[in-house]
């Protein structure tokens, strides 16, 4: 846990120009600065950076959040790692907590990622005088030019190879980056020895793995790092980090089973594929991707273990779908990988394939009914009985709906049978729009922002609400916050919630986030608020405050929350005298209301407000 001090803190001390000028050249425009959003694909810059809010947003596909947002989205980091690049990047030294204090991670992972990157270049010099792996790359037809761009090497077929760039061979952390092994003897080798070596990046570019593949045949085909405190297979993605802007640009990802695949797709221009590292799929895999697109393809060689791996992958995909991707699966002609393929079809034959991709939802029936005799009432229900596991797993209400009433159809029960069998609610008692994930990536915020955000030009605007107005009006100066009368503010709607939110932060004496808008939410991540501020942030993200006029709008909504508060309480009270069930002290009370009212309309400060 980074404390959220040490957040805030950096917050303002940064300036999100500065941060998202490093990735995208900005033009100024007014008080904001413009880019091309590198979010999706467009022309025309929608994409805007607010200085005096710290806060970005794209007009064009709804993208938006703070400094550390940005990171995030855009190079795929999670939210410690953007804080500690961010950090990086601001010169500032991230805490240590408590509990990672023992083990002193960053010296220790910085002494492990020199020894990688070390050896990459000693593996890539060697590649320059091993005329028999050079033969091997070529037989492979593989470029130069694409064996410089993956960093591909050779470990030459020696005990101690290493030795040559590690003087002091027996250092532990050599063993510790799985470089080497120690026998039972106490003897140490090199762990790739006569292998083409694979260098596995992180998505910061750093090399954190290797695979190694044997010339020719061998066992194993390939080798691999083991996991280490720099690498966990299952998180991990080859070529993830090359691939990233051709993700962007091409609108999806495409998931392959090769460290070769990935290579050779790359060589045909087809630059946006990654691979798994000799595991299954994991859902983090997917999330990983998702963070950078709303489209995965997954493509799978055409053999019986491809057809199994592919299994694999759709059942780790189910947790992690939401309504708003998609993910699909290739597969190739059996005896072909992705390499063979488009070495032998064609860069074009390859796309149009990815391009028609079968969507899960029918890959999953197709496997579901291809087990079942739907013939026979027993078939029908053995459907329902396999389905079960799978579809309650897929948590996008939608496409789950969508799921049921295809398995409802293909055995011959209603969709009400089927989700009782299923154990879930009925459809009709349940909400299926879509819940905001508070807790969901930045690229799942969009998804919900999209709903959620308040249609520009739809007829008449209704009258803001008091909560809503001052709201606005503290984002811009926090310290109000303590001018609020907490009571007085209905809970009842998202804003005036955050806005209790906000007083109580002031109450408890916290420090208000000084790195505008966009700490503010900081603030308030993983929570609805940091949603609510989110979407007042885009609506202002062009609306520049002259603080004289601020300070009068402010006035005048605290007076009418109080008068908000007065017409409440009338309207219960008449309400409950409709029943008749008023007592005297609340008789006595409605009148002193109305009186109150009548004062209030009087001077002027309710009518106009
Ligand atoms: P494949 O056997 O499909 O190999 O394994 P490939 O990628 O097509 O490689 P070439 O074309 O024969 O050179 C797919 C992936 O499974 C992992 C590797 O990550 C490999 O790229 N694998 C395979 C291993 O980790 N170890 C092995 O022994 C074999
Ligand atoms: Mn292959």
């Amino acid at each position: 846990m980074i404390p959220q001090s040490f957040v805030q803190d950096l917050l303002s001390r940064i300036d999100i120009v500065d941060v998202i000028e490093r990735y995208l050249p900005l033009k100024k425009g007014g008080a904001n600065y413009f880019a091309c959003c590198p979010f999706h694909g467009e022309k025309s810059a929608s994409f805007s950076v607010s200085p005096t809010k710290q806060f970005y947003h794209c007009f064009g596909c709804g993208a938006h959040g703070s400094a550390i947002g940005f990171l995030m989205e855009y190079s795929g980091l999670g939210f410690v790692e953007a804080v500690k690049e961010l950090a990086a990047q601001a010169g500032v030294q991230v805490p240590d907590d408590g509990k990672q204090a023992s083990h002193q991670p960053d010296r220790d992972t910085e002494r492990l990622l020199e020894a990688m990157s070390a050896t990459t270049r000693f593996y890539r010099e060697q590649l320059k005088n091993a005329p028999a792996a050079i033969d091997y790359l070529k037989r492979r037809g593989l470029s130069g030019e694409i064996a410089a761009r993956f960093n591909i090497g050779y470990a030459p077929d020696e005990w101690q190879a290493l030795q040559r760039i590690f003087p002091d061979y027996q250092a532990k952390h050599l063993a510790d980056a799985g470089l080497v092994i120690d026998n039972d003897q106490g003897r140490r080798y090199d762990r790739f020895r006569n292998r083409i070596i694979f260098p596995i990046h992180d998505r910061r570019g750093r090399v954190i793995a290797f695979g190694g593949r044997v010339l020719d045949s061998g066992e194993p085909k390939y080798l691999n790092s083991p996991e280490t405190p720099l690498f966990e297979k299952g998180r991990e993605l080859y070529g993830l980090f090359l691939a990233q802007k051709a993700i962007r640009d091409a609108g999806f990802a495409l998931v392959v089973e090769g460290y070769m695949d990935v290579v050779a797709l790359a060589q045909f221009g087809i630059e946006n594929a990654v691979a798994t590292l000799g595991t299954a799929t994991t859902p983090h895999h997917i999330q990983t991707l998702l963070r950078q697109t709303d489209r995965i393809v997954f493509c799978f060689d055409g053999d019986s273990a491809g057809r199994r791996a592919a299994r694999r992958a759709l059942e780790n995909a189910l947790e992690a779908l939401r309504d708003d991707v998609t993910l699909a699966f290739l597969f190739l002609p059996t005896e072909h990988d992705p390499d063979s393929f488009v070495r032998d079809k064609g860069a074009d034959a390859f796309r149009n394939a990815a391009t028609n991709a079968t969507p899960l939802a029918r890959v999953l029936m197709q496997e579901l009914t291809e087990q079942c005799d739907l013939e026979t009432p027993e078939g029908r229900a053995r459907l329902v009985h396999e389905a079960k596991p799978l579809v309650t797993r897929v948590a996008a209400p939608l496409l789950r709906l969508q799921l049921v009433k295809m398995i409802a159809d293909a055995s011959g029960l209603t969709q009400k049978e089927v989700e009782h069998a299923f154990g879930l609610q009925s459809a009709s008692n349940t909400r299926t729009q879509r819940e905001p994930q508070w807790r969901d990536t930045p690229r799942g915020e969009r998804g919900f922002d999209r709903q959620a955000a308040p249609p520009r030009a739809q007829g008449r605007r209704r009258a803001p609400s008091t909560s809503s107005t001052l709201l606005r009006l503290v984002v811009h100066h926090p310290n109000w916050a303590a001018r609020l009368p907490v009571d007085l503010i209905p809970a009842d709607n998202p804003e005036g919630r955050a806005l209790i939110a906000i007083i109580d932060l002031v109450s408890l004496g916290e420090p208000l986030p000084s790195g505008g808008l966009g700490a503010l939410i900081e603030r308030f991540r993983d929570t609805p608020h940091g949603e609510t501020l989110a979407h007042i942030a885009i609506e202002l993200i062009d609306t520049e405050f002259d603080d004289n006029v601020v300070e009068t709008l402010f006035e005048d909504a605290l007076r009418k929350l109080g008068a908000d508060a007065v017409t409440r309480e009338i309207t219960e009270l008449l309400e409950a005298a409709k029943t008749g069930s008023l007592s005297a002290t609340e008789r006595h009370r409605l009148s002193e209301l109305l009186l109150e009212r009548r004062n209030l309309v009087n001077v002027g400060k309710v009518s106009d407000l």
